[in-house]
C-alpha cells in the first residue's frame, strides 16, 4: 500500500476514534462492580497478594498448626464450605454456617450479624476464634520462616507483625471479587452469554418475586440485615443482629449474602439449612417461616415450581470463574 494512502487511512481511523470519544458516555452496565475501595494505607501490591495467598492457605497461623483460613473457606466452593456449621480448630462446632469470601471488600459490616465493624477486626477475630491462635505466638512462628521474613521485610519494610498480617489477609481478600459473570456479560451486550431461562428468571427476580428489594444489583445483597423466618421454632433461637444493636426489631435477623456466585457455595443461610440453591429460592419465594419478627419486606409471592427454576438459571449466570492455582508456602 503506497504512503499516502496509508496515512489517509490512518487519519479516519485517528478522526473515527477521536468522533467516539466525544460521544456521550455510556453508563457502565447496572450490574459491573465500582473499583474495590483500598484503605490508603493498606495498598494491594502483587508481592502484598501473593503473601496473603500463602497465609491464608497456610496452617502454621493457628493455634494447633492443623488449621488455616482456607480449611473452611475453599475457593472451589465460592470460599465458604460444604458443611451446614464447621468445626473449629478448638473442636468445638461454629454456631452458624461459613460464609462466602466474594466481595467481602465491598461490605460495611462483617459476619452474619454484622458485628465488626472492619475488615481487620473481622479477621483479627477470626483469626483468634476459628482457627485457636494467640496472634503472637503465631506471628512468631511466622518470622522463624525464612521464606516469610523476607517476604515481610520486601511488603512492609520489618518482621512480621499481628498488624501486618492482618492487614495482608485484608488486601488479598479485597481481591475476592466475583464479576464478568455470564449475567455481567450478558448486560455488556455479549449475545448468547446466557440462556433464555436466566433471561426469563432475571425478569421474575426483578418483577413478581421482589428479590431486588433486598438483593440489589450490583452486589444482589450486601450490608443490610433483615429476618426473613429461619429461627422461628427453634429451642434456642440465635439472636442475630439483636446481639449488636440491643434493638427488639433486631431480633433474627441476619446479613443479606451477596448472590454473586451463590450456585457454589452451598448449605445456604446462616444455619446451613437451605442443602440446595432450588431448596433456598423455594424457600424465599414462599415468604419464610411466619415468625412475629420477619420482616415485612418479605412476602409469599406466588412464583411456581417453574418459576423458581428460571430463578435458580439466573442465579447460576451469576457464577465468576477467575483462575485460582494453591500456593507453594515457604
Ligand atoms: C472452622 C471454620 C472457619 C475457619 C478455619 C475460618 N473461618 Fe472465617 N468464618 C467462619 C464462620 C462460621 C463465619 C461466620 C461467623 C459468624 O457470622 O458468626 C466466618 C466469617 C468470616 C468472615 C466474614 C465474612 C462476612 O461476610 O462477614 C471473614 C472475612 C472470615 N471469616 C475470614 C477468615 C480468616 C481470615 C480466617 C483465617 C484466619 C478464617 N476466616 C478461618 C468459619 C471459619
Ligand atoms: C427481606 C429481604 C429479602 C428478600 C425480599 C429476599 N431475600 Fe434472599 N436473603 C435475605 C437475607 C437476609 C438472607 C440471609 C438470611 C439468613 O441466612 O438468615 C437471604 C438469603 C438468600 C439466599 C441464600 C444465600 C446464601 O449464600 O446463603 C438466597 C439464594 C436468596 N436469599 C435468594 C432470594 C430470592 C431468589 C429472593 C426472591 C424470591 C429473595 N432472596 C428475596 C433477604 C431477602
Amino acid at each position: 500500500m503506497p504512503l499516502p494512502i496509508r496515512v489517509l487511512l490512518l487519519s479516519a481511523a485517528l478522526l473515527l476514534a477521536a468522533c467516539a470519544g466525544t460521544e456521550a458516555p455510556k453508563s457502565p452496565p447496572p450490574s459491573q462492580l465500582p473499583p474495590m475501595p483500598h484503605p490508603a494505607d493498606n495498598p494491594p501490591t502483587a508481592a502484598k497478594l501473593a503473601l496473603g495467598k500463602q497465609l491464608f492457605a497456610d496452617p502454621r497461623l493457628s493455634g494447633s498448626g492443623r488449621t488455616a483460613c482456607q480449611s473452611c473457606h475453599y475457593r472451589e466452593f465460592g470460599w465458604a464450605d460444604t458443611k451446614a456449621l464447621s468445626r473449629r480448630d478448638d473442636g468445638n462446632l461454629n454456631a452458624r454456617h461459613t460464609p462466602t469470601l466474594y466481595n467481602v471488600g465491598y461490605q460495611t459490616a462483617w459476619y452474619w450479624d454484622g458485628r465488626a465493624t472492619t475488615l481487620d477486626a473481622q479477621i483479627l477475630a477470626a483469626w483468634r476464634a476459628q482457627t485457636g491462635a494467640d496472634p503472637a505466638k503465631a506471628t512468631a512462628i511466622i518470622n522463624a520462616v525464612p521464606g516469610y521474613r523476607s517476604q515481610f521485610v520486601a511488603v512492609w519494610g520489618g518482621e512480621a507483625t499481628p498488624e501486618t498480617i492482618v492487614k495482608t489477609l485484608a488486601a488479598f481478600f479485597r481481591s475476592f471479587v466475583s464479576t464478568d459473570s455470564p449475567w455481567d456479560r450478558h448486560e455488556a451486550g455479549q449475545r448468547n452469554a446466557v440462556s433464555q431461562a436466566a433471561v426469563e428468571g432475571q425478569a421474575l427476580f426483578a418483577g413478581k418475586g421482589r428479590c431486588v428489594a433486598c438483593h440489589a444489583p450490583p452486589y444482589y445483597g450486601n450490608s443490610t440485615f433483615f429476618n426473613i423466618g429461619l429461627e422461628h421454632g427453634k429451642a434456642n433461637p440465635d439472636p442475630g443482629r439483636f446481639n449488636v444493636t440491643k434493638n427488639e426489631a433486631d431480633r433474627g435477623a441476619f446479613k443479606t449474602p451477596t448472590l454473586r456466585s451463590v450456585a457454589i457455595s452451598g448449605p445456604y443461610f446462616h444455619d446451613g439449612s437451605g442443602i440446595t440453591l432450588k431448596d433456598a429460592v423455594r424457600y424465599m419465594a414462599g415468604g419464610g417461616h411466619p415468625d412475629p419478627n420477619k420482616s415485612a419486606v418479605l412476602q409469599p409471592t406466588g412464583l411456581t415450581e417453574a418459576e423458581i427454576d428460571k430463578i435458580v438459571a439466573f442465579l447460576e449466570s451469576l457464577t465468576s470463574t477467575e483462575p485460582w492455582q494453591q500456593p507453594t508456602l515457604p
